[in-house]
């Protein structure tokens, strides 16, 4: 089955080519966020009138390099939401517009699905397995998620306060690096040493599998206040600082993926998603404390952050898994649950 996905939930405008949700013909990404980098993050509407200039450009690039036309397809599989609202239309007129122009259904995928199919994509040798624990990270959430299937699995715990990707690009803000943060932060870290500086632990003593990160948000500010570290810091400093608020912030999300490992032993797998998931501090540090279960990623690092690919996969899945999707009546919504779509019935009560 070959599906075509577009991804414009934020600033990135995405369409990809994917035969049976893991061989990837293409995969075309073009991002504004340049232009946002002097900024601690995306402008909405300078956004999505950048997308509407480039969505067709980018559809037509994906179609040529995957060496398809529309006649081959045989669906179209569109982010619906959660996401920037002026973005996530640009994407989703367009999928109602070239759906009706060539004949194709289209399957609605909410943002999160996509990026919790992220790691099949390109693995058609090795394809991961279930059940898996699926750590799903990025600038708008931090879930943790035990999965029994493409499409069905319940959440087990997720942020009360910032995602941690946003905790990555605030926290790069206070020290004067760009956005996004994640990659800006991990470069300077990199000469650091994790233990110059002590941060909380979050959450201590409460044994959910929650996530906090604005308290760390908030040590970092205190931090450069009563070390009297301003912008710009000095280079062995800021080093120092983002190597130890790095540790913290993916120590917080290890120290909840061990809990979950303990309380659920019939985990096969781990599964690291979403753009924090392409923090390479993140991978060796569950790598370390994990021990035997595996620990995955998606196929290269194009996969981690938003991208058509994992959309269309999550296409493929859901109507593998479930048929009645194909063609299904959906709205365009900025925020939107994923419990109520994955949620497995008879593990519900007592669930989150
Ligand atoms: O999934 P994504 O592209 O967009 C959302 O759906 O939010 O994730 C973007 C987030 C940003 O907060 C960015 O700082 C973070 O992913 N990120 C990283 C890295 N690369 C991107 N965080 C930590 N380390 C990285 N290498
Ligand atoms: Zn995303």
């Amino acid at each position: 089955m070959l599906i075509l996905g577009i991804e414009t939930s934020c600033d990135e405008t995405s369409a990809a080519v994917v035969r049976d949700g893991v061989t990837v013909l293409s995969n075309v990404v073009s991002s504004a966020s340049a232009r946002y980098e002097a900024l601690a993050g995306v402008i909405p509407e300078d956004a999505a009138r950048r997308q509407i200039e480039c969505v067709i450009p980018v559809i037509d690039t994906a179609l040529r390099e995957a060496k398809v036309t529309a006649a081959d397809l045989h669906a179209i599989a569109v982010t619906s939401g959660p996401g920037l609202l002026g973005s996530l239309l640009v994407g989703t007129v367009t999928a109602r517009m070239l759906s009706a122009a060539f004949r194709l259904p289209i399957v609605p995928v909410h943002h999160t699905l996509g990026h919790l199919s992220s790691v099949w994509p390109g693995n058609a040798a090795k394809p991961p397995l279930f059940p898996s624990l699926t750590l799903s990270v990025s600038g708008g959430h931090s879930d943790v998620w035990l999965r029994t299937s493409h499409t069905r699995g319940r959440l087990l715990g997720r942020t009360r306060d910032d995602a941690v990707g946003e905790a990555f690009d605030k926290g790069a803000s206070m020290l004067g690096l760009p956005y996004p943060g994640g990659p800006a932060i991990a470069k300077v870290a990199e000469t650091g040493r994790i233990d110059a500086y002590a941060f909380p632990v979050p959450l201590k003593g409460d044994d959910s599998l929650d996530f906090s990160f604005s308290g760390l948000k908030t040590a970092l500010r205190y931090l450069l206040r009563d070390e009297k570290l301003t912008v710009p810091l000095a280079e062995r400093a800021l080093a120092d600082v983002a190597a130890s608020y790095q540790h913290a912030l993916c120590s917080h999300l290890a120290d909840r993926v061990e809990l979950a490992l303990a309380r659920h032993p019939e985990i096969a797998e781990v599964h690291l998603v979403g753009g924090v998931s392409a923090s390479t501090y993140l991978r060796s540090l569950l790598t370390q404390r994990i021990g035997d279960v595996p620990v995955r990623w998606p196929a290269s690092f194009g996969y981690c952050t938003d991208n058509a690919a994992m959309i269309a996969a999550a296409g493929h899945f859901l109507l593998t898994e479930r048929p009645e999707e194909l063609g299904r009546k959906f709205e365009t919504a900025a925020t939107a649950s994923l419990s109520g779509v994955v949620n497995d019935p008879e593990e519900t009560a007592g669930s989150r």
